[in-house]
C-alpha cells in the first residue's frame, strides 16, 4: 500500500482521538473525520510499519450522524475536532473510549452507563490565545502555526466580544508587545490577562476594554477588581487569573452533585488537588472537618478567601504538593477522600500512601481516562469500582471527564 494510493474502505470503529479506524487487507488505517459505518474513498498519506494514515477523498455512504461543522476554522485549528458528528455519536465515542482504556490498562470491563451532556456550544468560560503581530488565535494542533480567529464557537459569547475588542487593539497599535491573552468570564464579571504590553499603550488598552471588570498585565492588576466571582450550586467562588476553575460551569455543577451525592453527615473528608476550593467547600456542609491540599499558591489564597465568602470555617487548606503532604493524613480516620488531579494523574507514592491511609470511600475525578485507569491499577489492591460515569465537559473535542466512585473491597 504505497503513499498516494486511493482505496475504498469502511470505517470499523473510532480510536481514542475520534479518528475513523479502517481495515484494508487486515492492515489498520486511521482517517481523520471519518465516521463509523461510513464507506469512504481515501488516499494514503503516510505509512508506518503497523499502520497507515489516510485522508478522505470522497464520502460514498455518509453516516446519519454526520454534521456540517459550524466553525469556520474547523479544518485549520483542530480545537473542535469532533464537530463533524452529532452529539449522540460523540457521547457514544467517549463512553467506548473510557471502556476500551480500562480494558486495555486494567483488563476489566467497566459498567459505564452513560456520558452526560448539558450543552454543546458556547460553554467555555476561559480561553488562552496566542498573539503574533496582528494575528490572535490558537496554535494549529501539534504545530507552532497560529490560526487567526475572530471567534470560537466553544466559548461564552462575552469572550468573543472581548476577543473582538482585543483584535481591534492589536491591529491599530501594532507595537503592542502582547504575545499571550487569557480571557475568563464568571456569571456577572469578566477578566483579561495579558503577558506584556508596550507601556505607551497601556491606557489605550484599558480604555478599549472598558467593559471588562479585571485586567492583569503579568502579575500586576492594572484595572478593576483582583478576582472575579463565580457562582455554582449555591456557593460563590472568587478566582484570580492563575487559579484553576472548571471551564464548563453547567456540566461542572452536575459533576460535583454526582461526585458528592453519597457524602452525608461525615466526620472527616479530604479534597486533594483542591484548586480554588470548590469541592472542599461543597464538602464542608456534609462533614465535620475537611482537609484540602493544593500546590498553586494563588489557588490556595483564593480557596481560603472562598471559605470565608461562603460563611464556612471547618476546612484546613494546606498549600503544597500532595506527594509531600499526604503523609500528614496517615493517622486520620477518613470517611470520603476526593481527588481531582491534573491530566497527568496522581503519583505512585501518593496512591500507595492512600492504600495505607485507607479512606472508607474514594471519589476520583479525572479529565484523562488513561491516567485514571493507570491510577486505578494501583488503588484496585484495596478498592473496587462502585460507580463510574462520564461527563461531556468538553463537547466537540475528544476529551471527556470521568467520575469514579470507589469503595473498600472488604465493606
Ligand atoms: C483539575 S484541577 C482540580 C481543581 C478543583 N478540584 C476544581 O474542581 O476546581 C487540578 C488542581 O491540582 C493542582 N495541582 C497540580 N499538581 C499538584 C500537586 N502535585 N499537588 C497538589 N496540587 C496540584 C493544580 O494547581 C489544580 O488546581
Amino acid at each position: 500500500m504505497e503513499i498516494g494510493k486511493e482505496i475504498i474502505v469502511k470505517v470499523e470503529r473510532f480510536n481514542n482521538e475520534g479518528d475513523g479506524v479502517c481495515l484494508y487487507n487486515n492492515f489498520v488505517i486511521f482517517v481523520k473525520a471519518a465516521l463509523i459505518n461510513e464507506e469512504i474513498k481515501i488516499r494514503i498519506i503516510d505509512k508506518k510499519k503497523n499502520y497507515a494514515v489516510g485522508e478522505i477523498v470522497e464520502i460514498l455512504i455518509p453516516s446519519e450522524s454526520r454534521k456540517i461543522p459550524l466553525c469556520p476554522y474547523y479544518n485549520t485549528c483542530g480545537g473542535c475536532g469532533l464537530m463533524h458528528m452529532d452529539q449522540n455519536m460523540q457521547l457514544e465515542l467517549k463512553k467506548e473510549k473510557i471502556k476500551s482504556i480500562f480494558k486495555k490498562i486494567c483488563k476489566i470491563d467497566v459498567d459505564i452507563k452513560e456520558v452526560c451532556a448539558y450543552n454543546n456550544l458556547y460553554y467555555r468560560n476561559k480561553i488562552t490565545l496566542r498573539v503574533e503581530g496582528n494575528k490572535i488565535g490558537y496554535y494549529k494542533e501539534k504545530t507552532n502555526e497560529l490560526v487567526d480567529i475572530t471567534e470560537c464557537l466553544l466559548c461564552d459569547k462575552r469572550i468573543n466580544e472581548i476577543l473582538h475588542e482585543i483584535r481591534e487593539f492589536i491591529n491599530y497599535y501594532s507595537s503592542h508587545k502582547i504575545s499571550e491573552v487569557m480571557i475568563r468570564t464568571a456569571k456577572d464579571e469578566t477578566m483579561v490577562y495579558i503577558d506584556n504590553i508596550n507601556k505607551r499603550w497601556l491606557n489605550k488598552f484599558i480604555e478599549k476594554l472598558s467593559n471588562v471588570n479585571s485586567i492583569y498585565v503579568g502579575d500586576d492588576l492594572v484595572y478593576g477588581i483582583d478576582s472575579i466571582n463565580q457562582k455554582i450550586n449555591g456557593l460563590v467562588f472568587d478566582m484570580s487569573p492563575k487559579s484553576f476553575f472548571q471551564v464548563n460551569l453547567e456540566t461542572a455543577s452536575k459533576l460535583y452533585e454526582y461526585a458528592l451525592k453519597d457524602v452525608e453527615n461525615q466526620n472527616i473528608t479530604v479534597d486533594l488537588y483542591s484548586g480554588t476550593g470548590t469541592i472542599a467547600i461543597s464538602l464542608a456542609k456534609k462533614s465535620r472537618r475537611v482537609i484540602a491540599i493544593e500546590s498553586n499558591k494563588n489557588a490556595v489564597k483564593d480557596a481560603k478567601n472562598n471559605m470565608l465568602l461562603n460563611g464556612i470555617d471547618n476546612i484546613e487548606f494546606k498549600g503544597g504538593k500532595v506527594e509531600d503532604l499526604i503523609k500528614q493524613l496517615k493517622d486520620l480516620n477518613i470517611d470520603t477522600l476526593v481527588l481531582d488531579p491534573p491530566r497527568t494523574g496522581s503519583d505512585k507514592l501518593s496512591l500507595k500512601m492512600l492504600l495505607k491511609i485507607k479512606p472508607k470511600n474514594i471519589v476520583y475525578i479525572s479529565c484523562n481516562p488513561v491516567t485514571l485507569a493507570k491510577d486505578y491499577n494501583i488503588l484496585k489492591e484495596e478498592y473496587q469500582i462502585k460507580e463510574i460515569k462520564g461527563f461531556d465537559m468538553f463537547p466537540n473535542t475528544h476529551h471527556v471527564e470521568t467520575v469514579m466512585i470507589l469503595e473498600k473491597k472488604d465493606v
